[in-house]
């Protein structure tokens, strides 16, 4: 990519199911849920959802009875993720295609109907993007620090991937707290840029009051977000993400997909050859995961 001191922070490999960053939410989230006696998970998303997935993982791993609510149809076929949630034991709805609004209400309404029958569901909203959720990458953001300090990297920027925000809000208000060691680039791969700003913007306010935490400069002050990446809009690849994903994969042997992987990491590299990232200074791609739907993608490529 035309830089030698390009590293990637392997959030791909966090250890549950096919790995990604919402391991680091759920953390957080089947923590509290634990700590309320919770026997039960719901949340929602697409069929190709990587919460879906990770969250049936994670509740596999805490004894949890898991529903996903799907906002489309039954699949004629399973493959990514759908394989993935039934090899982990996770329960479906199917709601159709509806929006986000009437998946939320799906959710509530399977809580009711098991709160009635005596069980203690959790919810997830907002795929993870809350302020509990996005204490993941608040962590990410401490423990990126410290592998960098321990490794004597002076690492100067970071590029990361910006959907519903709670993956960089996380990471942009734990940078702040440590007083902006490094310079975050969220690059957008859902929404314009002042849609995805004001969304981290409320994330930073919930998160100072979960933590009682001012950061030491507004978050916004370290981090630039881009939407030029965007292309004709979410899950729709670019040529660049098209040629990112095949790169990586012939040099590397590493795998991104194409919804936000490839995404980010195009946009990154395209930053670094218009010098907004030296070349000199040390820079790392935070991989976020999501190879469970990767498999489901064949005729994105
Ligand atoms: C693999 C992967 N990367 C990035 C993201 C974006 O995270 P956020 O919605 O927190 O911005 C997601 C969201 O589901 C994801 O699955």
């Amino acid at each position: 990519m035309g830089h030698d001191r390009l590293f990637i922070k392997r959030d791909d490999m966090t250890g549950l199911g096919q790995g990604g960053n919402k391991t680091r939410s759920l953390e957080f989230l089947l923590g509290d849920a634990l700590s309320k006696g919770a026997n039960a998970v719901i949340t929602a998303g697409g069929l190709q959802s990587n919460l879906c997935s990770l969250t049936a993982a994670a509740c596999a791993r805490y004894g949890l009875r898991c529903i996903l609510v799907h906002n489309d149809d039954p699949p004629q076929m399973r493959e990514g993720n759908m394989l993935l949630n039934a090899i982990l034991g996770a329960e479906e709805r199917f709601v159709g295609r509806t929006d986000e609004a009437a998946r939320t209400a799906a959710m509530e309404d399977v809580a009711v109907s098991l709160r009635s029958r005596g069980e203690r569901p959790y919810i997830i909203y907002n795929g993870a993007s809350t302020p509990l959720g996005a204490m993941g990458y608040v962590s990410g953001a401490f423990e990126l620090h410290r592998q960098c300090a321990d490794e004597g990297i002076p690492l100067k920027h970071v590029g990361m991937v910006g959907a519903m925000g709670g993956t960089a809000g996380g990471f942009v208000f734990g940078t702040a707290v440590l007083g902006h060691p490094f310079h975050v680039h969220v690059i957008s791969v859902e929404y314009p840029k002042e849609v995805l700003l004001r969304l981290m913007k409320e994330l930073f306010a919930g998160l100072a009051d979960l933590t009682g935490v001012s950061p030491v400069m507004p978050p916004e002050e370290v981090m630039t977000i881009y939407d030029e990446y965007l292309g004709a809009g979410y899950a729709v690849p670019t040529e660049l993400s098209r040629r990112t994903l095949l790169d990586l994969a012939r040099t590397e042997g590493i795998l991104i997909e194409n919804v936000y992987t490839s995404k980010t990491l195009g946009g990154f590299g395209d930053l670094i050859r218009r010098g907004m990232v030296p070349a000199g200074e040390a820079a790392c791609y935070v991989h976020t995961g999501g190879l469970g739907s990767l498999f489901a993608q064949n005729a994105m490529l």
